[in-house]
């Protein structure tokens, strides 16, 4: 159950929303365990770092970072250490986040290291061009979100899809291997049908689950198409 290779892929983010903070994200973590083992749909979560350890001790999914540093053991006060993030219990991590843009040569170097040290990594871009940029660096996903989207509640994959479309397109000409998630907006089975339907392998979403009055029910709804 722990590692991100298996697609469809749905990875909930859950940024620092109150309802996915602390015990809210271990209670959260447990309804996507529970979605998941019903459905067998890989359901992913990437809570905040402090929550990473307990998480990943009593809920069977995989645990993923939502950011960390490109920085190696030594004195980087305040910095998230990709090593650390792993023993605490990441199986991967989130790179890029619109919420927590990098550096092209940071997000290079965190692609290597993740691979190197056995774990998985997704790079999150805003648009197609960057999809492409960042598909020459060998990650194995590609995320793209169009900013102005993120939790607004409207799909990427119904009001956007020709993003979605090009940049599956364009990164499978240069770089068959790496996998293309979409995210912004994403909340129902139609909406991750039709991100699949483009040629997606999965979605990265948030808002339209954990600020759900039913959490559950929202995610039954989202893998309900798949
Ligand atoms: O990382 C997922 C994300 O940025 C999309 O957020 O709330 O639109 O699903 P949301």
């Amino acid at each position: 159950m722990k590692e991100i290779s298996q697609t469809p892929l749905v990875i909930l983010n859950f940024k620092t929303y109150l309802e996915s903070t602390g015990e809210n994200a271990l209670e959260l973590s447990k309804i996507c365990e529970k979605v998941a083992k019903e459905t067998g749909v890989k359901i992913v979560v990437a809570p905040q770092h402090p929550d990473i350890y307990r998480i990943s001790k009593e809920v069977d999914i995989a645990v993923l970072s939502q950011h960390v540093d490109a920085i190696d053991f030594g004195g980087h006060t305040g910095s998230i250490l990709t090593e650390c993030v792993k023993e605490a219990g990441a199986v991967g991590t989130l790179i890029n986040h619109s919420e927590r843009r990098m550096k092209l040569f940071e997000i290079d170097e965190i692609i290597k290291k993740t691979s190197t040290l056995g774990m998985g990594n997704i790079v999150c871009t805003n648009n197609i061009e960057t999809s492409v940029a960042a598909a020459t660096l060998n990650p194995d996903f590609v995320a793209v979100e169009p900013p102005e989207l993120i939790g607004s509640g409207i799909p990427v994959s119904k009001a956007e899809p020709e993003i979605v479309e090009g940049t599956v397109e364009l990164i499978h000409n240069i770089n068959q291997k790496v996998k293309v998630l979409c995210g912004a907006g994403i909340s129902t089975g139609d909406d991750l049908k039709a991100a699949i339907d483009l040629g997606t392998e999965g979605v990265l979403l948030a808002s339209g689950i954990i600020l759900a009055d039913d959490p559950e029910k929202a995610l039954l709804d989202l893998v309900s198409k798949i």
